[in-house]
């Protein structure tokens, strides 16, 4: 498989089973490793715990069976830290997917104090990135509640803008970042095509969308080839 066929096939997955193996667990580290020294993250994997995501009852996800976690952390006082998670932690959920399991982004509710106590003083807990075996396909719950996203995802033509026509990598890059996960499923990442140039915004600029702004640049970057620059607007450079 390669990204973007991982990029096509993921989904968020809840419902998880069984233990990772050594060799898996090992390769998960390498992944992060890799992704931390690209992006400037310190990432984490929260090895076989079954106590790490304790207490998750309250997210709106429901989840089982939860045993390792990706703690997608770094620097506090570098200014584009949330969009580098983004970048870093979806890096890794590709690497997982192509391995054959199931991840999720986790914004929200849960037992934080457990993942807080494996990040570093000076550094700032983004998101946690659940990952480990799931059925081939979810399961009835686990539908019913993936389905709050998966009936939003937005298509090419609404998550982006352009003037004139735009070149098919260009469009190639917004195709594969409809399919970006987001928090539930909104997708706020617009991509514009202007003078010549492509660029990225999120309309709200917070830290959740920076998020997604990581995110949804990573999935373009990967069909289009090329690279943005950071921060909320910036531009696209295409690879020679
Ligand atoms: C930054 C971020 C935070 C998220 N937080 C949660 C969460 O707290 N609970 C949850 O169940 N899912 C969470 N998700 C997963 C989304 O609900 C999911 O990606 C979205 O519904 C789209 O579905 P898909 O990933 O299957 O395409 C989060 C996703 C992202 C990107």
């Amino acid at each position: 498989m390669n990204d973007l066929e991982a990029i096509r096939t993921r989904i968020a997955r809840r419902a998880y089973r069984g233990e990772m193996t050594e060799a898996e667990l090992r390769q998960l580290q390498k992944v992060a490793l890799e992704a931390n020294l690209q992006y400037g993250m310190d990432m984490t994997l929260l090895e076989d715990d079954p106590d790490a995501f304790g207490g998750v009852t309250n997210s709106y996800g429901m989840f089982s069976g939860v045993r390792s976690l990706f703690v997608v952390a770094g620097w506090t006082n570098e200014p584009n830290l949330q969009e580098r998670a983004g970048y870093a932690g979806e890096r890794v959920v590709l690497e997982a997917t192509k391995l054959g399991l199931g991840t999720c982004w986790v914004g929200g509710t849960y037992n934080r104090e457990r993942v807080l106590a494996s990040v570093q003083p000076g550094h700032t807990l983004v998101a946690v990135i659940t990952v480990g075996h799931v059925k081939e396909a979810p399961g009835l719950l686990e539908k019913t509640v993936g389905r709050v996203g998966a009936d939003k995802r937005k298509t090419t033509e609404e998550m982006m803008q352009a003037d004139g026509t735009p070149p098919a990598w260009f469009t190639a890059g917004v195709e594969a970042a409809t399919y970006a996960p987001s928090n539930e499923g909104r997708q706020p990442v617009r991509f514009a095509w202007k003078g010549g140039v492509a660029t990225a915004a999120v309309p709200d600029d917070n830290e959740l969308q920076r998020v997604e702004l990581g995110i949804a640049k990573l999935h373009f970057e990967i069909a289009a080839a090329g690279r943005f620059a950071y921060g909320n607007g910036a531009a696209f450079t295409p690879a020679e």
